[in-house]
């Protein structure tokens, strides 16, 4: 690969739902010092805010409209309470509103809407030119980042993710049930794959890792091996850019 000196530091990592992006995501960006940067928090925003103003989910005008009328931040944690990172709406801090149940039960048509996700593609774009990130979602390498040096599409068999998910929930004493979950995953495998606009799927030049047999500290090394790989030469082009120009500076 030869780097052009703009050339956006991104690291971009899809896959369906279950398939440790977040854990990886987070646990590979704190690794490069890079933002971890969790697209799916933006598609739960514009959903909470809907909720808030009292804005039918099924009015998908109002929704888009919405999606482009607020500007949503994702920051690093501003508060030490165990959040990955911080989500603002309008300078508010709805960080932790985004993980409610009413929030789950409808991210899922808001994110189909094709003005939500021109909106949201703009501000992620707009985000990811900002810092070295680690972009985490379904859409990111195909629609959102397609220039990305590295792109990597997480799988694992539904089985193996219901089994999981099933193990969260145990661990922290929640009661469940292995063949709901499995039945969930595969509802929402199948919404996310066959919508009509940005539907999941592996970009051409990613690349897939399968971590059915592996555990995630498995994973994170894999990643952070195709990261040095396919970034180390354009980190080091960067640092030398930007020396240069203050160099200059002075
Ligand atoms: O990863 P998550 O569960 O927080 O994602 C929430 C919803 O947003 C889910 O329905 C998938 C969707 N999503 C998307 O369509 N595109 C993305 N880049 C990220 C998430």
């Amino acid at each position: 690969m030869i780097p052009t000196q703009n050339q956006l530091l991104v690291i971009a990592i899809d896959g369906p739902a279950a398939s440790g992006k977040s854990t990886v995501g987070e646990a590979v960006s704190r690794r490069l010092g890079f933002l971890y940067f969790d697209t799916g928090a933006m598609y739960r925003a514009v959903t909470q805010a809907a909720l808030a103003r009292g804005i039918a989910i099924s009015d998908e005008l109002a929704v888009g409209e919405l999606a482009a009328a607020i500007r949503i931040d994702v920051t690093a944690p501003t508060v030490d309470d165990g959040r990955q990172y911080t989500v603002l709406v309008d300078d508010v801090d709805v960080t932790w509103l985004l993980r409610s149940s009413e929030v789950d039960d409808n991210v899922s048509p808001v994110s189909a809407y094709p003005a939500v996700r021109a909106a949201l593609t703009r501000q992620q774009r707009r985000i990811a030119a900002q810092s070295r990130v680690v972009m985490v979602g379904r859409d990111i390498g195909t629609v959102v980042m397609p220039e990305a040096p590295l792109k990597i599409y997480l799988d694992a068999s539904p089985e193996e993710r219901a089994r999981r998910r099933w193990e969260e929930l145990e661990q922290r004493g929640q009661d469940s049930h292995f063949e709901s979950i499995l039945n969930a995953i595969r509802a929402r495998d199948d919404y996310d794959s066959t919508r009509k606009t940005a539907p999941l799927r592996a970009a051409k030049d990613a690349i897939i890792v399968n971590t059915d047999d592996m555990n995630s500290e498995q994973v994170v090394d894999e990643v952070l091996r195709l990261a040095e790989e396919h970034l180390s030469l354009l980190m080091i082009e960067q640092t030398e850019t930007v020396r240069a120009q203050d160099a200059t500076e002075f």
